[in-house]
């Protein structure tokens, strides 16, 4: 055993996030590992990312099922690998309480807008088209609602003249690719903890919350 924290990546789409997590656990020196990679597409750029860094990548189709029976198959192979923390990078499936049940306050997600503003789809757009001056993306525990959950970091960007919804998106999800690892390796470093929906990092000289490449 490697002593490392085992994480389970969900993804639907491309994954340049789980790229960004499988880049930074690389390293010996990284507190946690990434064990499996699980997507409901079989077509995910996700699980051929997986593919190509050696993790385990397994397709597991929510088409024709109960929600709670996709879940539990999802449980099932998260366990099969040991995981023991999950980080939902671009997945596009709600989870039941037959998930997070299984891992309870242990499911990460990243959500490309500064919540609680612009939860659900198209958040970069919804955020630019609101005219708004910053924007950015919160890493968050999942809970049961849409995009709700105790907020562990958020990272914002500026919107600046030229910018279109796109180039926006396109700064947010560079901006991702740092704030995820940086809250994954917390995670694995046991530095958070949740009180009454609020979480605390204990990473004395590592509060730099807002991050801008602009
Ligand atoms: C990101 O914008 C993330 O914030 C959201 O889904 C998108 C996934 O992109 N949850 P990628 O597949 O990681 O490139």
């Amino acid at each position: 055993m490697s002593g490392r924290v085992r994480v389970g990546v969900l993804a639907s789409g491309g994954g340049t996030n789980l790229q960004a997590l499988i880049d930074a656990t690389r390293s010996p020196s990284s507190p946690a590992e990434i064990a499996v990679v699980i997507s409901n597409r079989r077509d995910a750029g996700a699980l051929a990312r997986a593919r190509a860094a050696d993790i385990p990548a397994v397709w597991i189709s929510h088409r024709k099922k109960e929600r709670f029976l996709f879940d539990q198959e999802l449980v099932c192979a998260l366990q099969e690998y040991g995981c023991e923390w999950v980080a939902l990078a671009g997945f596009m499936r709600i989870l039941t309480p037959v998930f997070l049940d299984a891992f309870p306050s242990r499911v990460l997600n990243i959500h490309p807008a500064l919540l609680p503003a612009f939860p659900g789809m198209h958040a970069p757009k919804q955020a630019f088209d609101a005219g708004v001056r910053v924007a950015g993306a919160t890493v968050h525990l999942v809970d049961a609602g849409m995009d709700t959950g105790p907020i562990i970091a958020q990272g914002a960007v500026p919107v600046v003249a030229e910018d279109t919804a796109d180039t926006l998106q396109q700064r947010i999800l560079r901006m991702e690719h740092q704030l995820y690892p940086m809250v994954l390796r917390w995670v694995a470093e046991g530095r958070i903890s949740v009180e009454k929906g609020h979480v605390s990092v204990d990473a004395p000289g590592e509060q730099q919350w807002v991050w801008s490449d602009a």
